[in-house]
């Protein structure tokens, strides 16, 4: 099994440039089963990609990936299709889910095995369900799968989601883009991500209005058959590379393919704790900074603190005096990371949903190991600011979603080697 060694306490310089966002990436690949011709450019080259690109295949589309140009073009032309995700794929990535609402908008029937849960919590996927039975699909479960189909099409609905759902948004989405009549979708998830999936249903002819939380789609009569779409980047991993940059970088770093408007919240609340930033059009420089201030701060869906960089803010909090909160009120069990940074020297203590970080203490390297996607980068940032070595196991779980990591990293002169 591979490991990270990182060897800390390294400055960092230079430039890292950010990927195409895997998150917006794979709702657009499921949207793709919509078209009969996609060109997807800026697709980050990382673990959950290749898996929806093998789902999209077993399907029965014809994809070619041009890896050293991040770009993926997709055929939807065969009369052969399998309307079926079967668990193998289905189980390393809940993504997945998401093929439900286009196979059921193109071909009327669905067979999605349940994602069932994963680190971060049970992961329940009823909001989907809840969304796709107002469009009048039929769904049942059985063995595992998801059974679901819409004999004579589906019909446009009013759905007010009970809670804020980013698949469960993405799902309602695709099912509504040739629903007969009208769909407005209420409480939705607007994460930039979802802006990048609405962007690209309308260029398959699509009428998507969005207005705050409300989305209104109307049946649209046109048929655009082929799209070409360039994935935003992204937002977390630049909030990542933020996050590193202010610990360590030597004088200043530049981080670029970037939209800096699309992430005013994040780096708004960034600057609260006290990291400095300068904007250009499509990067950001930032400064290393010694005195940062204590925060409390609870994780919300989009445009709030996102619960994606919560495991990398927690590692900052470490070097920041006083104590900070992290309130995490998305998911159940995201706190993994916390008796790893513990055995690296991190003063954390957990009360309920709330994480209380005392600071600043000094890190020493360990070997820890890394349970989730996010976590498991948090312990890396943590073994760029450490003393001494610190080997990450189990890092399968980084290469679901950071592309080229250790390359850009050690291009900025971090010590950083997989073994
Ligand atoms: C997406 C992101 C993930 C991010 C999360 C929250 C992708 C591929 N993944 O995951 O990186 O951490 O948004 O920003 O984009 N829930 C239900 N029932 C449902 C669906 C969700 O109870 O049917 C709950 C979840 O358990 C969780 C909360 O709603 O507590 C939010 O989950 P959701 O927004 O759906 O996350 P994902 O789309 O799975």
């Amino acid at each position: 099994m591979q490991k990270l060694i990182i060897k800390g306490k390294k400055e960092l310089s230079g430039k890292i440039s950010i990927s195409g966002s895997k998150n917006a990436t794979l709702p657009i690949l499921a949207a793709s089963i919509l078209a009969e011709h996609a060109i997807i450019k800026n697709i980050p080259l990382v673990k959950d990609i290749f898996t929806m690109v093998d789902l999209l295949n077993f399907i029965g589309l014809k994809t070619k990936l041009i890896k050293k140009n991040n770009v993926i073009e997709i055929y939807n032309k065969s009369k052969n299709i399998n309307t079926l995700a079967p668990y193998k794929l289905v189980k390393t990535m809940r993504a997945g889910v998401l093929v439900l609402g286009s196979l059921l908008t193109k071909y009327k029937k669905a067979k999605v095995s349940l994602p069932g849960g994963c680190a971060i919590g049970t992961r329940p996927v009823d909001l989907h369900l809840f969304a796709l039975k107002k469009f009048g699909a039929k769904i049942k479960i059985k063995d595992g799968y998801i059974i679901a189909k819409a004999r004579s099409g589906l019909k446009g609905a009013n759905i007010r989601f009970p809670s804020i759902s980013v698949g469960a948004t993405e799902n309602a989405l695709l099912a509504a883009f040739k629903a007969k009549g009208k769909t407005v979708l209420k409480n939705c998830a607007i994460e930039p991500e979802i802006i990048d999936l609405i962007k690209f249903l309308k260029k398959l002819g699509a009428n998507i209005h969005v207005k705050g939380r409300s989305i209104s789609i109307s049946e649209s009569k046109k048929k655009t058959s082929s799209v070409l779409h360039k994935v935003i980047f992204d937002r977390i991993e630049l909030g990542t590379y933020m996050i590193a940059s202010t610990l360590l970088a030597k004088k200043n770093l530049v981080i670029d393919k970037i939209d800096p408007k699309i992430i005013q919240r994040e780096i708004n609340i960034l600057k609260k704790i006290g990291i400095k930033i300068i904007q250009k059009k499509n990067s950001i420089i930032v400064k290393k900074r010694e005195k940062l201030k204590k925060i409390s701060i609870t994780t919300k869906p989009y445009p709030g603190f996102p619960t994606d960089l919560q495991a990398q803010l927690m590692v900052l909090l470490t070097q920041v005096k006083g104590k900070s909160k992290i309130k995490e009120d998305i998911f159940e069990n995201r706190f993994m990371h916390v008796p790893e940074l513990r055995r690296m020297g991190a003063q954390i203590e957990i009360k309920n949903k709330t994480a209380i970080i005392t600071g600043p203490t000094k890190l020493t390297g360990a070997e820890v190991m890394a349970t989730d996607l996010r976590a498991s980068v948090s312990l890396v940032l943590a073994g760029l600011i450490a003393e001494n070595r610190t080997i990450i196991n189990r890092i399968y779980h980084l290469d679901r979603g950071y592309e080229s990591l250790e390359r850009k990293l050690k291009n900025c002169k971090a010590e950083i080697q997989r073994i």
